[in-house]
């Protein structure tokens, strides 16, 4: 894992230049915020969402993938259909960035200009964690990064995340609370092992190095950790 770390690391040198360059951005008439929330699956994000969509009936919320109607046809092949899990570590990766291309473009850019704010439900953060660090795929760090500027290309009007929220918490914790969850349809993504997971968890240390990451502890109550979100969302000043 070490020698992945190092390898992502040079693989995505250019991005804190891009961070740089986005906080320059900031400011310009962008009041909307775009943010994303993730956490390994089994962090209780689900629970999470749904108590911030009964609290801010303002914001616009989408999930990844998904959110149109065709991101959401992506996502029942990538998701729901079993033949996914026989595909490859690189068309996964195509497709929840195509599913994300189609979600920016048909939702979340229209929302923003519109002046609202966008809360999705996982984001790019997903696929550098699962795709590229779950699966051990550092080979494809390029080709995430290149599509990473495409997708958020900043020249052709588009926007990246201005903060993923993460929920964080053992490995262990996250992967028993997914299998005990009876509420949640078991697809090809959870039958991972532990060793998947804590590399996940690491994916998304990883992903804070270079981009605008708060983690919120997961290992509490539900209303504490909602607590502190709320606190996060306050602090940055996305809610009053
Ligand atoms: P879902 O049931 O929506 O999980 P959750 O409710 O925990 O968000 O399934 C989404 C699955 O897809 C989840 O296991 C994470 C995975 N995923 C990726 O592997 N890469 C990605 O880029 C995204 C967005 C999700």
């Amino acid at each position: 894992m070490a020698g992945l770390y190092a390898f992502l690391a040079f693989r995505a040198s250019g991005a804190y230049c891009c961070r740089q360059k986005f906080n320059l951005l900031k400011g310009i008439g962008m009041e909307s915020k775009y943010i994303v929330f993730d956490g390994m699956d089994g962090s209780g994000k689900g629970t999470q969402m749904e108590l911030l969509k009964k609290k801010l009936p303002e914001v616009v919320f989408t999930r990844e993938p998904g959110g149109t109607p065709f991101a959401e046809e992506i996502r029942n092949l990538v998701r729901d259909n079993p033949l996914a899990g026989q595909s490859t570590p690189l068309n996964n990766l195509l497709l929840f960035w195509a599913a994300r291309e189609e979600c920016m473009h048909n939702l979340v850019m229209p929302a923003l200009k519109a002046g609202k704010h966008v809360f999705s439900d996982r984001g790019d953060s997903s696929t550098f964690a699962f795709q590229i660090c779950g699966e051990e795929q550092g080979e494809l760090m390029d080709f995430f990064m290149s599509l990473r500027k495409l997708v958020f290309a900043e020249n052709s009007g588009r926007r990246q995340p201005d903060l993923y929220i993460v929920f964080d918490l053992p490995a262990e914790v996250a992967r028993e609370r997914a299998l005990q969850d009876a509420s949640r349809t078991k697809t090809h993504f959870d039958l991972r092992n532990i060793g998947y997971y804590e590399r996940v968890r690491d994916g998304f240390q990883m992903f804070a190095g270079w981009w605008p990451v708060e983690f919120v502890d997961a290992d509490r109550t539900p209303e504490e950790v909602h607590n502190s979100v709320m606190k996060i969302l306050a602090t940055k000043a996305i809610l009053d």
